[in-house]
């Protein structure tokens, strides 16, 4: 290849990851993609390493495990709601289990959020009893294989709503992959690094 493909090729490069980035809202294809030209390919390479295409595809086949497996989706039981706190919700559910997901396997941890309409307080037993109305997400983390992530545990991390969409940053990008930022101290991954253990689970 020639110096000047090579070139092209970073500068696509650049513009393709600064687009991700740039492209806050999905359904907003119109907005100007602007390519920094002091943009260099280590500032591309630190656009959040989520809610790209191949995490929402992952995402997608979790939701299929978890509702095929009943633990989420209309339905799915709930017996050992507690009580949570911030950001996660009023009260919470939490399943371990090994899973083979996409030809992935390792620790799934799923934990439900559960809220109360503005005002009021709910109890463990009005969740069990009627789950689908307080679910407000369900969050999961998945460990993967050596390479994923390895300065952070090597989980991949997704946020989903009830209905299994998936939920949102403030910049519009879908809640899958590795979610978080530890030097910022955002998303999930910033803020389970403070889980005791550095394993990234608190509820051990
Ligand atoms: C501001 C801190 C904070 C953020 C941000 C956060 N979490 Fe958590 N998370 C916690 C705490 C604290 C617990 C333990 C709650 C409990 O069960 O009492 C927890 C528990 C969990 C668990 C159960 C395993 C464990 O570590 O105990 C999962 C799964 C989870 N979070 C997923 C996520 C996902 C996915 C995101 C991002 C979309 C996220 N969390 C963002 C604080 C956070």
């Amino acid at each position: 290849m020639g110096k000047g493909k090579i070139t092209v090729v970073a500068a696509i490069l650049i513009v393709a990851a600064g687009a991700a980035y740039l492209l806050t809202r999905e359904d907003d294809q119109t907005s100007p993609v602007v390519a920094t030209p002091g943009d260099t390919p280590d500032t591309a390479a630190a656009a959040p390493p989520f809610g790209g295409p191949v995490d929402i595809e992952d995402a997608s086949a979790a939701w299929t495990y978890l509702t095929a497996n009943q633990l989420a989706g209309p339905g799915a039981s709930v017996s050992n709601a507690y009580p949570g706190s911030m950001p996660h919700g009023q009260l919470l559910e939490t399943v371990t289990l090994d899973a083979d997901i996409s030809g992935h396997s390792g620790t799934l941890i799923i934990k439900k959020n559960f809220a109360a309409p503005e005002g009021e307080t709910i109890t463990a037993d009005q969740v069990s009893a009627d789950p689908d109305t307080y679910l407000t997400a369900v969050t999961i983390m998945f460990q993967r294989e050596a390479g994923y992530d390895d300065g952070h545990g090597n989980w991949f991390w997704a946020k989903y709503l009830p209905d299994g969409s998936l939920d949102k940053n403030g910049a519009d990008m879908q809640l899958a992959g590795r979610v978080g930022n530890v030097e910022a101290g955002a998303g999930c991954i910033g803020c389970h690094v403070n889980a005791p253990g550095e394993d990234y689970v608190f509820t051990n």
